[in-house]
C-alpha cells in the first residue's frame, strides 16, 4: 500500500545509494512526519518502524544511537551564533612548518568565529598527522567524538580509518587528517552529527588551503558527500556516486573522494569494502607506496 511516506523512503534510499550517511531534520519537518510515524498510523509499505526511521535520520556517526525516548535529558547547551563573517584571510609566516602549522592552528582556536561555535566542553578539531605526509586525509567536519578530544576520526569511525591505514601500511602518525570544518557543526537535536553547510566549509576553507600549503601533500583523499561539495563546491554530479574514484584536483593536488568510514560501518558489504579499498589502492599507487598481491586482494570474492 502506498503512503505518505514512500516518498520520503525512496528519497532516504537515494541519498543512501548516493553514499549519503546523515541526514539532518528539522524540527519542523519532523513534526509533519510525526502524525503518519507512529505505530498507530495505517500500516506503511515498506514497513519502517518511526522510531527506527527517526534513529536512522538522526543519529550520525552512531549506528546504535539510543531511541529517542531512552535518551538523558541534554546537559550541554546549544551556542548561540552570529552569522558567519567572510572567510578569513590567511597567509602564512615565515618559518618552518611546524611553526607555521602551531601558528595556523593559533588563528583557527582564536578565531571568534570558531570559538563561539562550540558547545561547553567541545574542542576546535584542527587536524594532526605528519607535516611532511604524502596521504591528506580530509572529512567533512568533526563529530560528538571528535569535538570532545580535539582530534579528528575518533570512536568506531576513527578505529576502522586506523584499521584501513594499517591494511595499507601506514600509522595515523604517517599521514596527515583533518576535516573541511574545524568544529562540531551545531544543532539542537540531543543526539546525531550534522553535515556542514556549504557556507560553514567555505569560511573554513582558508585554514583548510594553509594546511596543504604547509603539508604539500601529493595525494588528498575526500572522505564523505560534504567533502565533494565542500572541495569542488555545488554543482551537477557533485555527489560521491558519480565522481568516487575519480581523479580530481584541490589546490594543483590530486583528489580522490571515498566513502566516510562510518558509511563503511553502516554499509558492511563486501561490495562497498571493495570499493573503498580501490580508492585506497590508487591513492598508495599515486604516491609511490609499494602495493602487494596480497593488498591487491583485499575484499574481493574468494
Ligand atoms: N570524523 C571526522 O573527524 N570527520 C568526519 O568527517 C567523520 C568522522
Amino acid at each position: 500500500m502506498s503512503t505518505d511516506l514512500d516518498p520520503i523512503y525512496e528519497e532516504l534510499k537515494r541519498l543512501q545509494l548516493e553514499g549519503m550517511d546523515r541526514v539532518f531534520i528539522e524540527d519542523s519537518t519532523m513534526a509533519l512526519l510525526a502524525p503518519i510515524a507512529t505505530p498507530a498510523a495505517q500500516p506503511i509499505a515498506p514497513p519502517v518502524p518511526a522510531i527506527d526511521l527517526q534513529a536512522a535520520m538522526n543519529s550520525g556517526h552512531k549506528p546504535n544511537a539510543p531511541a529517542p525516548e531512552e535518551l538523558a535529558p541534554r546537559k550541554k547547551a546549544v551556542p548561540t551564533t552570529t552569522p558567519l563573517p567572510n572567510a578569513a584571510t590567511v597567509e602564512l609566516p615565515e618559518g618552518n612548518a611546524a611553526t607555521q602549522m602551531q601558528w595556523l592552528q593559533q588563528q583557527v582556536e582564536n578565531s571568534p568565529a570558531c570559538k563561539e561555535r562550540l558547545r561547553p566542553g567541545e574542542k576546535i578539531v584542527f587536524g594532526e598527522g605528519a607535516l611532511t605526509a604524502d596521504i591528506f586525509y580530509c572529512g567533512e567536519a568533526p563529530g560528538e567524538e571528535e569535538a570532545a578530544v580535539g582530534s579528528p576520526f575518533q570512536g568506531k569511525s576513527g578505529e576502522l580509518l586506523t584499521k584501513i591505514l594499517s591494511a595499507m601500511g601506514l600509522s595515523r602518525e604517517a599521514v596527515y587528517m583533518t576535516n573541511i570544518l574545524k568544529w562540531r557543526p551545531e544543532h539542537d537535536k540531543p543526539y546525531g552529527n550534522r553535515p556542514p553547510t556549504q557556507d560553514e566549509m567555505e569560511f573554513c576553507l582558508p585554514y583548510l588551503k594553509a594546511q596543504l600549503e604547509i603539508v604539500q601533500p601529493k595525494v588528498i583523499i575526500g572522505l564523505g558527500n560534504a567533502t565533494v561539495l565542500g572541495l569542488l563546491g555545488a554543482g551537477p554530479n557533485r555527489k560521491m556516486a558519480a565522481i568516487r574514484g575519480t581523479w580530481q584536483t584541490f589546490e594543483k593536488i590530486p583528489l580522490v573522494f571515498t566513502f566516510q568510514p562510518s558509511y563503511l560501518l553502516f554499509n558492511d558489504t563486501m561490495k562497498t569494502k571493495r570499493m573503498a579499498w580501490e580508492d585506497m589502492l590508487k591513492a598508495m599507487d599515486k604516491v609511490g607506496l609499494p602495493i602487494s598481491e596480497k593488498q591487491q586482494r583485499f575484499f574481493q570474492p574468494k
